[in-house]
C-alpha cells in the first residue's frame, strides 16, 4: 500500500516522499518576465515545506506566450541565468520541475500586450478579442521554441520539464474540439488534432532520447463544455501522444470559459476519479492525483484507494507552506487551512501581486518578500 511518507527512485532521481507541489503561476517576475527574487523567494520557500518536488508555474517560451502581466518568460538564452538560480534554490531542498506553456487563444491583450493566437478563432468571454488564427508556418515555430525552449530548461538542471496542456492554453486549444475548428493538417481528425503536441514530443525524442524520461504532462481531461474534451477521451491521449514514454501524468480540467465548473468538479471527485483512470491505462508512469486536496487525510486515503503516485498540492501550500512537513509527522491538527476564499485564484486573474489571506501562514517569515507583504498588510490595517 503506498503512503505519503514513502521514499523511492524513478528515473535515477530520489523523491524523498509522495508529496508534491503543483504549478502555481504567482505573476511575480521582472516585466521582461525574468526570474524575480520574489520567484526565487516564493518557490524556494515552498521547496522548504517538505514536499518532494515543486514546479515552477507556467513558464513561456514564446516572446508573445504569457498570459499575466508578470509571468515567467523564458524564450532566449538572455534568460537562463534566472533559471538557473531559481533551480539552484529549489534543489537545495527538493527535486525541480517546470513548467512550460504558450497562452494562446487566452492571451488577454490589455495584460501583456499582445494578441491572443490559437488554432481557430475563438472568444474567451471575460477577455471578448478574438484568437487570430495561426498559420502553419507560425505553428512550426512554435513547435520548434517548445522543443528548444524544454532543452534549454533540462541543460539548466531542471529535474523535469511539465507541458502544460490544459486550461484551455494553446495545446489544449488545439486538441480540444471545441475550440479546433481547423480544417487542415493541425484540425479535425484526432490525429491532426494532436499534431502540434506530438511533433513537439517527437523533436524532444529526437534532439536527445533521454528527454522524455523526464518529461511530464499536465493534461485536460475535461473541458466541461459540450463538443469539447472529456474522460471519454483519455485514452487517445496515451495512444496519440505514446504516453508510456513520459515520466508524470497528471490531469486537470476546465478551460478560462468554463472555470465555474472546477470546484465543484473537485467536490465531485471527477479529478480524482481522472487521476484513478490514468494510472489504469499507464501503470508504469507515475501519476499525480491533484485537485481540492486540502488534509492529510484525504491524501492518505487517495494514495490507498487509487493507487497513484503522487499527490499535488496547490492551494494547501499558499495557506500553510508547512503542510507537507506537518503532515509527514502526523501533525495534521497543526495544519492552517485554505479558506477557499479564492484570493488567490482573483488576484492572478486581476494582475495583482500574488498573495493570501494568510500571509502570516504561507511564506518564511525571513524571505524578503514576506517581509515586504506584512509590511503593506500592516500598514493597510492588515489582512486576518
Ligand atoms: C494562484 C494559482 C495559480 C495557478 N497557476 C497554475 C499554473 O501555472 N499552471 C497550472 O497548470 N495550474 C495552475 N494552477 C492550478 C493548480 O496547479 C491546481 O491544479 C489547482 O489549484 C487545484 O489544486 P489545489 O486545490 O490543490 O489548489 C493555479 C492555481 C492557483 C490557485
Amino acid at each position: 500500500m503506498k503512503r505519503i511518507d514513502d521514499s523511492f527512485v524513478f528515473r535515477g532521481i530520489e523523491f524523498k516522499n509522495r508529496l508534491i507541489a503543483s504549478p502555481i503561476s504567482i505573476n511575480l517576475s521582472n516585466l521582461d518576465g525574468t526570474v524575480s527574487d520574489e520567484d526565487i523567494s516564493y518557490y524556494g520557500s515552498i521547496a522548504k515545506s517538505g514536499v518532494s518536488y515543486v514546479t515552477v508555474g507556467a513558464t513561456a517560451l514564446s516572446v508573445s506566450g504569457h498570459s499575466t502581466s508578470r509571468g515567467l518568460r523564458c524564450h532566449s538564452t538572455n534568460y537562463l541565468k534566472g533559471f538557473e538560480k531559481l533551480n539552484k534554490e529549489i534543489k537545495k531542498h527538493a527535486n525541480s520541475c517546470i513548467q512550460v506553456f504558450h497562452a494562446g487563444q487566452q492571451i488577454n491583450p490589455e495584460h501583456t500586450g499582445f494578441p491572443p493566437v490559437g488554432s481557430s478563432e475563438y472568444v474567451v468571454p471575460d477577455i471578448g478579442v478574438n484568437a487570430r488564427v495561426l498559420s502553419i508556418d507560425e505553428i512550426e515555430n512554435i513547435e520548434e521554441e517548445f522543443v528548444s525552449g524544454i532543452s534549454r530548461l533540462f541543460d539548466v538542471g531542471f529535474d523535469f520539464v511539465e507541458i502544460h496542456a490544459a486550461h484551455g492554453y494553446l495545446l489544449n486549444g488545439f486538441i480540444s474540439p471545441h475550440m479546433n475548428r481547423r480544417k487542415d493538417k493541425y484540425g479535425g481528425s484526432e490525429e491532426n488534432r494532436f499534431r502540434i503536441l506530438k511533433n513537439i514530443i517527437n523533436g524532444l525524442e529526437k534532439l536527445d532520447h533521454n528527454y522524455l524520461s523526464r518529461l511530464n504532462l499536465r493534461l485536460s481531461a475535461s473541458d466541461f463544455i459540450s463538443g469539447g474534451l472529456s474522460e471519454n477521451d483519455l485514452s487517445s491521449w496515451k495512444t496519440q501522444l505514446s504516453l508510456e514514454k513520459l515520466a508524470i501524468i497528471t490531469a486537470s480540467m476546465g478551460i478560462y470559459e468554463s472555470a465555474k465548473m472546477k470546484p465543484l468538479a473537485m467536490k465531485e471527485g471527477r479529478y480524482r476519479e481522472s487521476g484513478r483512470l490514468i494510472k489504469g491505462l499507464l501503470p508504469n508512469n507515475m501519476v499525480v492525483s491533484q485537485g481540492g486536496i486540502r488534509w492529510p487525510e484525504y491524501a492518505r486515503k487517495i494514495l490507498e484507494e487509487d493507487n497513484v503516485d503522487l499527490i499535488g498540492l496547490g492551494q494547501a501550500l499558499i495557506a500553510d507552506n508547512n503542510w507537507a512537513s506537518k503532515a509527514l509527522m502526523v501533525a495534521d491538527d497543526t495544519i492552517i487551512k485554505c479558506t477557499e476564499c479564492g484570493r488567490c485564484r482573483y488576484i492572478k486573474r486581476k494582475q495583482l501581486d500574488f498573495d493570501c489571506v494568510r500571509p502570516e501562514a504561507f511564506h518564511s517569515r525571513d524571505s524578503k518578500w514576506t517581509k515586504r507583504k506584512l509590511a503593506k498588510n500592516s500598514s493597510r490595517g492588515g489582512t486576518k
